[in-house]
């Protein structure tokens, strides 16, 4: 019996929420749209692509910055990511937003291009949410403020180059407890991934359900959201989403996703990432 056959026996099929067909769609756009941003944040959809939001040019001058960088980091052991920018995933709240404030000039040096995609995206869902009286903001504690955007590029070579997880679950971190993002998870979660480069393949998997608390207890995934076996995830919908350089999507992270790999391991998957929600009736906030 594998680990994973094991884990299932024990755990069971996922079991959750799943939207009905009118929700369970990333609905496309040919541009930016910051109107599709707010039906994501409130739930009424699953997801946006704006195609091509990012000319190749800027793509290929970020992705080359970050490649160059000498702040780029690794993460993991066997086939490392790459990445520059913090992560806030099992980390203190303190300690996140300190690797933040280290990191922040290297993301600048990065980002400094005219049209900088994060600020265009920050601005866009501003404006729309303005006359509501919703603000955008980074998120922040005690005065420190979260990285506005974590550059990465895995090399994965399982079935999938990040395995099935969702975004939400990490957002109840214990460690974290004082940190305003955790109120977020009152409402939705939303992901927000700007693809530089992507090689072939890496396509996003989708998955029509947000894992309800019995089913991530019984996976041991309360807190991390990572990673659900693919056996549990059995006859469960699941889309495709194609993914190209210059293309900016954001979704719904409660649902589980994963991203293929590249056929080629010499072709690379680079993006820029945050994730992003409510907090309160007037305020968005923003983090990695
Ligand atoms: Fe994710």
């Amino acid at each position: 019996m594998t680990f994973t056959e094991e884990a299932l026996t024990t755990a069971g099929p996922v079991t959750g929420w799943s939207g009905a067909p009118d929700y369970f769609a990333i609905r496309e756009y040919s541009g930016f749209d910051p109107h599709a941003v707010v039906d994501v944040l409130r739930g009424r959809i699953a997801g946006a692509m704006f195609r091509g939001m990012v000319d190749p040019e800027t793509c290929g001058t970020l992705a080359e910055r970050f490649w160059a960088s000498p702040h780029r980091r690794t993460r993991g052991v066997e086939a490392p990511g790459h990445f520059l920018g913090a992560y806030h995933y099992h980390k203190t709240t303190r300690t996140y937003l300190q690797e933040s404030a280290e990191a922040a000039e290297a993301v600048d040096a990065v980002l400094d291009v005219p049209g900088d995609p994060i600020k265009r995206f920050h601005q866009g869902l501003a404006d729309v949410l303005a006359p509501d009286g919703v603000h955008v903001r980074l998120a922040q504690h005690d005065g420190a403020q979260a990285c506005r955007g974590l550059l990465r590029s895995w090399h994965g070579h399982g079935e999938y180059a990040l395995a099935p997880h969702d975004d939400r679950s990490q957002c109840t971190e214990p460690q974290q407890a004082d940190f305003e993002i955790q109120r977020v998870v009152d409402h939705n979660v939303v992901a927000l991934n700007i693809c530089l480069e992507n090689g072939n393949g890496g396509r996003l998997a989708y998955w029509n359900v947000q894992p309800d608390d019995a089913s991530k207890l019984r996976l041991g995934l309360h807190h991390t959201g990572s990673p659900y076996p693919l056996e549990s995830l059995d006859g469960v919908e699941m889309e495709w989403l194609e993914v190209n350089a210059g293309d900016v999507y954001v979704f719904n992270g409660a649902h589980v996703h994963a991203v293929e790999p590249n056929t080629d391991p010499e072709l690379r998957r680079t993006t820029l990432a945050a994730i992003f929600g409510f907090i309160d009736d007037s305020t968005v906030v923003s983090w990695t």
